[in-house]
């Protein structure tokens, strides 16, 4: 069986066709980043018009890629929600048409379902259950996963995300959109030790997480120490420390509240290097593991939305003739998918 996955929720255009016994098949992505960088961030309206523009012939680049046609696609995933409704509507509406046309079934993801479901692509894919840490632009959250559909929330951020005060922090910084990287790229000249930001939240119980005042502790810094570029570099490290530290302290604890030691990350956040290196130290100190996904899959993609399409489609858990997009979606509201035909 193959499914097309079509993901559109925000600044990143992607594609993909999984089969479920080859893997992925395509994989397509267009990123709208030059479009936006002018702006600092993502403009709402600019990210849908670009969708428009890209997703059908990425579409035909996939089947291309994959030397398929229509009749060798089995369904089809689209990003449902969350994110921003105008961009999430276009890859719905082209999936849902597209499924129509074909006379094949469209299937509603859940971007963040996506996001956490992308280490099962890999060799060392996790079994349930796991933990699992999703840090995006738009989400921070710690999730128990008994299987697919089965979430249960452990705690999120309750202002900014850890992606969005990675960028806000880099913006304050010169940096350009999004900043998340290249902050991060800042802080490998930096000095561990010459400025200590707050881990916030973690002085008391309790698995939500807040990094608003991180960014706000960046902008003091700077005006009390100047910007020079070692200066700069030393505060990046400082940033990036907090929030790992916050990060590792949170999943040792959700870890330790569920008696869990297995550790899934994933999400824009989970490509950083100084994060990857401080939770494989944290596995190895429990005796546990931890997956992510390929560096190409912990930022937006098609091919997480076809895996999870396939595994619901594989359920019989797919959509009547309705487009379906919600720009807020609160992952533990989904269902779990239990019969799974295959
Ligand atoms: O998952 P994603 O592509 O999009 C959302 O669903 O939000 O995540 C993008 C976020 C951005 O905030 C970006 O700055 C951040 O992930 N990010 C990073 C790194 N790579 C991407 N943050 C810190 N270090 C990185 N290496
Ligand atoms: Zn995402």
């Amino acid at each position: 069986m193959r499914v097309l996955g079509i993901e559109t929720s925000c600044d990143e255009t992607g594609i993909a066709i999984f089969d479920d016994q080859a893997g992925i098949l395509s994989h397509q992505l267009y990123s709208q980043v030059k479009l936006h960088a002018d702006y600092g961030g993502v403009v709402p309206e600019l990210a849908s018009r670009d969708h428009v523009r890209k997703t059908i012939p990425l579409i035909q680049a996939a089947l291309q890629e994959a030397g398929l046609g229509k009749d060798d696609i089995d369904g089809i995933a689209y990003t449902a929600g969350p994110g921003l409704v105008g961009a999430i509507l276009v890859g719905a509406t082209i999936g849902r048409s597209l499924a129509m046309a074909w006379n094949k079934p469209a299937i509603a993801v859940h971007h963040m379902e996506g996001h956490l479901l992308a280490p099962m692509l890999e060799e060392q894919a996790p079994e349930f259950p796991f933990v699992a840490l999703l840090v995006s632009g738009g989400h921070s959250m710690l999730v128990r996963v008994d299987g697919i559909g089965s979430y249960q929330l452990l705690g999120e951020s309750i202002d900014d995300a850890a992606g969005e005060a990675f960028d806000k922090t880099a913006k304050l910084m010169g940096l350009d959109y999004p900043g998340g990287p290249l902050l991060s790229r800042l802080a490998e000249k930096g000095t561990t030790g010459r400025f200590h930001f707050p881990r916030p939240m973690t002085d008391r119980p309790g698995l939500d997480m807040s990094f608003s005042g991180l960014k706000t502790f960046a902008a003091n810094t700077i005006a009390a120490n100047g910007d020079d570029q070692q200066t700069r570099a030393d505060i990046a490290r400082a940033f990036e420390d907090a929030v790992v530290d916050t990060l590792a302290i949170k999943c040792r604890r959700a870890l330790k509240e569920t008696g869990l030691n297995r550790l899934v990350v994933a999400g824009g956040v989970s490509a950083n290097r100084h994060l990857r290196s401080q939770l494989a130290e944290l596995m190895a100190s429990l005796n546990g593991e931890v997956f992510y996904p390929r560096p190409e899959y912990c930022t937006d993609n098609g091919a997480m939305i076809a895996y999870a399409g396939m595994q619901r489609l594989k359920a019989g858990v797919f959509e009547p003739l309705v487009v379906k997009a919600v720009p807020r979606w609160p992952l533990d509201s989904l269902a779990p998918v239990t019969d799974t035909l295959a």
